[in-house]
Parts: structure tokens; C-alpha cells; sequence
């Protein structure tokens, strides 16, 4: 029985861990390493129609903790283990028209893979609405098997791009119905988590005919200062600006916001991202209600990997595969949302006593 392939969002995955969309993904050979070594999808980095310009220094950190001082930071020490990446990257510099053969090279040389294509275009006007359907059209005339709308990009200016836009339902919509209405296949929409209307977007989102939410981008975050140089552990010219957490330090926060979604919309398809380093991490978006997951800040880390991870979903695959034979559970489907109606109201968890009153005893 093959336990690890899944249906999702209509399409069929050799198994549920797919590379998410950032520099594993951001070339035709990275992408076909990755397929080689076992992923079931990938989401492409970022492709836009606008000219990106990076930042002149180092466009990703990896921090690590340690027992001793300084606890967090990206200095390289003995005994430390991973704890996050931060990085302000911007969007694709490849651009489109050195995408689309590439993309239909992949597609062609492993079909029974998943190709999702992230695209992210600016909103307000119709000609940014017409970027956005040339963007997911041009990706599924050369064989992609859906789009992923990027919403979620944490490191830009531009009101009507990435993050900005996540909080706009109205935005939201207008894209979703661009988008539809040039393509038919699965829509996956990436939101950002930093915002106190994810539902919101969500179900905006849901309802405007995404398949499925893609969560989460990374946490607008900023990396540390070194007291002894007052420099910051990145930064370029001395300057600094919000860039995005990834890895194990944002796991915590993702599966909050997945639940979030989830128990509003059960019935939905989610696609977890955050964190995911093994098996158990996977799990527990699983049972918060994802159908299938996204890795970075994991197979990036892993050296001699090429950035893609290549241990990693062997491991990943392995460490599902087995739990699911020992607990005879034929996929994923059988534990998916199994979590959900045990996140509750804080007043629907027994207390010492039978006062409480949403945050204070009665007796106080
Ligand atoms: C260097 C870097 C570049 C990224 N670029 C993109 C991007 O172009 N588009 C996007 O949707 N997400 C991008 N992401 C976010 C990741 O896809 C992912 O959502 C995030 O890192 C959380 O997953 P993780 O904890 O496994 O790293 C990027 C992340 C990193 C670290």
C-alpha cells in the first residue's frame, strides 16, 4: 500500500512534502536535484514581471541557539543548533521568459511531480491585474500544475505588493478573479501570518475561489545587535530594515495560525509551512488540518545538499511512512484535523476551581 501519496487540491502527490517557494526552488537545477531525491512538489520562487534589485549583502542569516553565550545569534560556535533563518530577499531575479523552458523542462522530465508556480504581480489598476494573468498563464502553458498567488512577501515597499495586500479582502478578490478567470487549475493563495485578519483574508480568499491557503510566510522580524560592535548581525551600511523569520523559531506560531484557519474553514485545504525539520513538526500541521507541506529554512541548512535537502525527504518520507504502518492509518487523511476540536476557548479548559470568568476568578 502506498501510504505517503495524497490527493490535494486535485492533484496527485507522490507524497505531501514539496520544497516551498525560496532559493530551493529558484532554478531549473536546483529543482530537478530536489525531484531526484525524492520531493513530491515544488512551489518556484517567486516569479514577477517587475525587475527585482537586492540588497548589497547577504540576502539570508542563519541564526543558531546554544547552552552557552551569546544564546541566539549566526556566529559560528561549537554545539549550537539550528534555530532560524532571517532574510530579506526579494522575488525571482530570473526573469520570465528564462522561467517558462525551464519550467517545461522540469515538467516533461518528471510528470508524476507537482510544479506549482509562484507568481506575484501589484493590484489597484488593471494593468497589474493583467500581470497577474499573463504571469499564471504563461506558467500553465508550459505544463505547471497550479499557481500559488504570493500575498505573503514581507520585504516590500510598494503598498500594492507581497504582505501589503493580505490585509485587503477587497484585493484579494480582484486578483483571485484576474487569476480565475485566465486559468483552470488549482489556485493556492500564500498569506502572510502577520496580520490580525488572517481569517478574514482566508475565507476572502476561499470564497473568491482559491483552492487552497498556503501558510505561513515568514514573521517580519529584525536581527539582532552585537553589544560590543553595535553592529547588527546583518545589516548594510549600518542600516537594517523588517525582514522575515523562518525556520524552527517560527513552528509554534505557524501551527496557531493553520489552526486558526482550519477551525473556521474545515472543510478547506491549507498547505502548512513553517518550521517543518522532520516527521513530527509535519505532524503536527497535519493534525491542525493541512493536507500537505512545505519545507525551506530545513533543506536549505543542509549542507552537501545543494540547498535542497536531499537527506531531508528521504528522512521525511521514511519517518511518515513508518508512523503510518505502525499506527495501520492507510494516509494522512485519516489524522488530518484530527487536532482541531481540541484547540478551544480559554474558559472551555477546566479550571482549579469552577470560577472563572474569561481571565479573572469570580472569588478575586
Ligand atoms: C531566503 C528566503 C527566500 C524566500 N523567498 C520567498 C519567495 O520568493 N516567495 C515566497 O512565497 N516565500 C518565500 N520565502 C518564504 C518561504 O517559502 C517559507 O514560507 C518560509 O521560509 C517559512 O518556511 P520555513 O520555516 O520552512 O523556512 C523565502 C524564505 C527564505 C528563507
Amino acid at each position: 500500500m502506498d501510504r505517503l501519496a495524497t490527493t490535494f487540491t486535485g492533484l496527485n502527490f507522490v507524497n505531501p512534502f514539496i520544497l516551498a517557494s525560496a532559493p530551493p526552488t529558484e532554478s531549473k537545477r536546483k529543482i530537478l536535484r530536489a525531484f531526484e531525491a525524492g520531493w513530491g512538489g515544488v512551489v518556484t520562487k517567486t516569479i514577477g514581471l517587475h525587475p527585482v534589485e537586492n540588497v548589497a549583502g547577504p540576502k539570508t542569516i542563519y541564526q543558531r541557539a546554544s547552552d552557552i553565550k551569546p544564546y541566539v545569534s549566526r556566529m559560528k560556535r561549537e554545539d549550537t543548533v539550528s534555530h532560524s533563518s532571517w532574510n530579506w530577499e526579494l522575488i525571482s531575479d530570473q526573469p520570465l521568459d528564462i522561467w517558462l523552458p525551464d519550467l517545461e523542462e522540469i515538467k516533461t522530465t518528471y510528470p508524476d511531480r507537482m510544479v506549482i508556480a509562484s507568481i506575484m504581480a501589484g493590484a489597484g489598476n488593471d494593468e497589474e491585474m493583467e500581470n497577474w494573468r499573463k504571469l499564471a498563464s504563461a506558467c500553465i502553458d508550459v505544463g505547471c500544475d497550479a499557481i500559488e498567488l504570493n500575498m505573503s512577501c514581507p520585504h516590500m515597499d510598494r503598498k500594492d505588493m507581497g504582505a501589503n495586500i493580505a490585509n485587503d479582502e477587497e484585493i484579494i478578490r480582484s486578483i483571485l478573479k484576474a487569476v480565475t478567470s485566465a486559468v483552470n487549475v488549482p489556485i493556492w493563495v500564500k498569506l502572510t501570518p502577520s496580520t490580525a485578519k488572517l481569517v478574514d483574508a482566508a475565507g476572502a480568499a476561499y470564497e473568491a475561489g482559491a483552492s487552497s491557503i498556503s501558510l505561513c510566510n515568514t514573521f517580519p522580524s529584525l536581527p539582532l545587535m552585537d553589544p560590543e560592535t553595535m553592529k547588527f548581525e546583518v545589516e548594510v551600511d549600518g542600516l537594517v530594515t523588517s525582514g522575515g523569520l523562518g525556520g524552527l523559531a517560527i513552528l509554534h506560531q505557524a501551527l496557531q495560525r493553520v489552526s486558526d484557519i482550519s477551525k473556521a474553514f474545515p472543510d478547506k485545504a491549507i498547505s502548512g509551512i513553517g518550521g517543518i525539520r522532520g516527521f513530527r513538526e509535519a505532524f503536527n500541521f497535519i493534525v491542525h488540518g493541512a493536507g500537505n507541506l512545505q519545507v525551506c529554512t530545513a533543506a536549505m541548512e543542509e549542507k552537501g545538499s545543494g540547498g535542497v535537502g536531499v537527506d531531508l525527504i528521504q528522512e521525511l518520507k521514511h519517518d511518515l511512512n513508518d508512523y503510518l504502518e505502525r499506527k495501520e492509518y492507510s494516509s494522512i487523511e485519516e489524522i488530518r484535523g484530527l487536532a482541531r476540536e481540541r484547540i478551544v476557548e480559554h474558559s472551555k479548559v477546566r479550571r482549579k476551581s469552577g470560577n472563572y470568568n474569561g481571565g479573572y476568578s469570580l472569588a478575586s
